[in-house]
């Protein structure tokens, strides 16, 4: 039975908080601790389900992951990349797409060695082909249902053959799971993608000590040399900025708020929902500005605007704020004049259907939104009424409804509001903490 949740419209959002770690660099943490030689210290370590899924994935491939705690650092001890085991057991990535991706590349090079990855029912209808076809074109053997496009996929290790692989979408997973296989390849393992998609993986994976290139600025050539052994490193985890712009854009929209988010992760191919605020008029300022274990960070202040401006998201800025459609969705409901998303067609293949789903639900309030092929186009200057509304399983889509219940009029129910907790566990008690009336 999933978790209903009413939320009260009206009130303003004010004060200071800390989200919790980013999720990709969590998901890279443990893999590339996981396969290094030596002990990997890892703190700010996003404790929720997804990264949660990796770590079990890790434990079952013989990998020694203390149970984690959440806020409290702990090291892996590395088994190096020929040290895993043939699990005996199947691998569960629950909702997890990084998860599955990722170690999809990470075994196709175990050689001699089997494995099953299964997934939810979500995570089951999800495009794998797109990781499974680069990944054969270098010699690996991977299957799947759906004519091998869909879990549960086997993966059957073998030697893999570095080679030149252009990757049809701009996705961070895929990409990673080429470098990973690329990691013990006969040859070095060259990826180009159509735009940049986030770059943790090369940011990691340098700093672990691989030998890495990366070739050109705009078409971004990324080399892997095989050969390197990679070393334990010590991680810390900046908070994410997928799960900050919740609060960003609820400060923006809202009504008298002035929110503060300390610590937030801002690696330039993850920083487009600042572009998008700084073209909607947004009133943000960043200050403490550092960089931490290859990560820049910094802390966030947002004040509501005085006026939003209509916005448009199109071309390559999508990778760059790929996680951020749904919030920004809501965004375009408030400002003065039509917003409209386009090339925005992996948004059909993430955790649910979320332009579909936004749309849906978005609607029920009052909203005027039109779904294109590949994007939304929205009506600003709505005016919300209070309704009943479901996250369809969907944790962004759970939080971005949260967000949009405050700006209605009324009271709005949530159902299976629980979907947060595969990102941001602690998401509505940051709510109760932040929302004064
Ligand atoms: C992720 C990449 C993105 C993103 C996902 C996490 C990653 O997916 O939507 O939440 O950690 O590599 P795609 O790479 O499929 O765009």
């Amino acid at each position: 039975m999933g978790k209903n949740r009413e939320i009260k419209g009206g009130g303003y959002l004010q004060g200071i908080i800390k989200v919790p770690g980013d999720k990709s660099i969590s998901h890279r943490s443990l893999i590339l601790g996981s396969i290094a030689k030596g002990e990997t210290l890892i703190s700010g370590f996003l404790y929720s389900e997804d990264p949660l899924s990796t770590a079990s994935c890790m434990r079952k491939l013989g990998v020694e992951i203390p149970e984690i705690i959440k806020d409290k650092p702990f090291k892996i001890k590395g088994v190096g990349l020929e040290g895993l085991k043939e699990p005996l057991e199947i691998l569960d990535c629950g909702n997890s797409g990084t998860t599955m991706r990722l170690l999809m590349g990470l075994l196709a090079g175990r050689n001699g060695k089997s494995f099953i990855l299964i997934g939810d029912e979500s995570l089951s209808e999800r495009p794998m082909g797109r990781v499974s076809k680069p990944l054969q074109l270098m010699g690996g053997q991977l299957f799947g249902r759906a004519n091998g496009e869909k879990a549960p996929i086997t993966v059957i290790g073998k030697n893999l053959k570095g080679c030149l692989v252009g990757t049809p979408v701009a996705s961070a997973q895929v990409k990673s799971a080429i470098l990973l296989a690329g990691l013990t390849a006969s040859g070095s393992t060259s990826v180009i993608e159509p735009a940049s998609s986030r770059d943790h993986t090369e940011r990691m994976l340098k700093a672990f000590g691989a030998n890495i290139e990366i070739r050109g600025e705009f078409r971004r050539n990324i080399v892997i040399h095989p050969g390197k052994e990679l070393i334990g490193q010590e991680i810390l985890i900046p908070g994410d900025i997928s799960s900050a712009s919740f609060w960003m854009i609820a400060a923006s929209i809202i009504p008298n708020s002035d929110v503060t988010i300390n610590n937030v992760g801002l690696n330039p191919t993850r920083t487009g929902i600042l572009n998008i605020m700084d073209s909607m008029g947004c009133d943000y300022k960043i200050t403490n500005k550092k960089v931490i274990a290859g990560e820049p960070i910094g802390d966030i202040n947002v004040k509501t605007a005085n006026r939003l401006n209509p916005f448009i998201i199109e071309g390559d800025i999508l990778p760059r704020l790929i996680d951020e459609i749904p919030i920004l969705t809501v965004a375009a409901c408030f400002c003065e004049g039509i917003s409209e998303i386009k090339d925005a067609k992996e948004l059909r293949v993430k955790e649910t259907d979320r332009l579909k789903v936004m749309a849906r639900q978005l609607k029920r309030f009052g909203a005027e939104i039109n779904e294109k092929e590949d994007g939304l186009v929205i009506n600003g200057n709505s005016k919300f009424i209070g309704t009943e509304v479901d996250s369809e399983t969907d944790h962004r889509v759970s939080m971005s409804l949260a967000v949009a219940s405050i700006m209605a009029e009324g009271s709005s129910t949530i159902f299976r509001s629980e979907a947060s907790n595969v990102s941001y566990p602690g998401f509505w008690e940051d709510l109760t903490k932040l929302l004064k009336k």
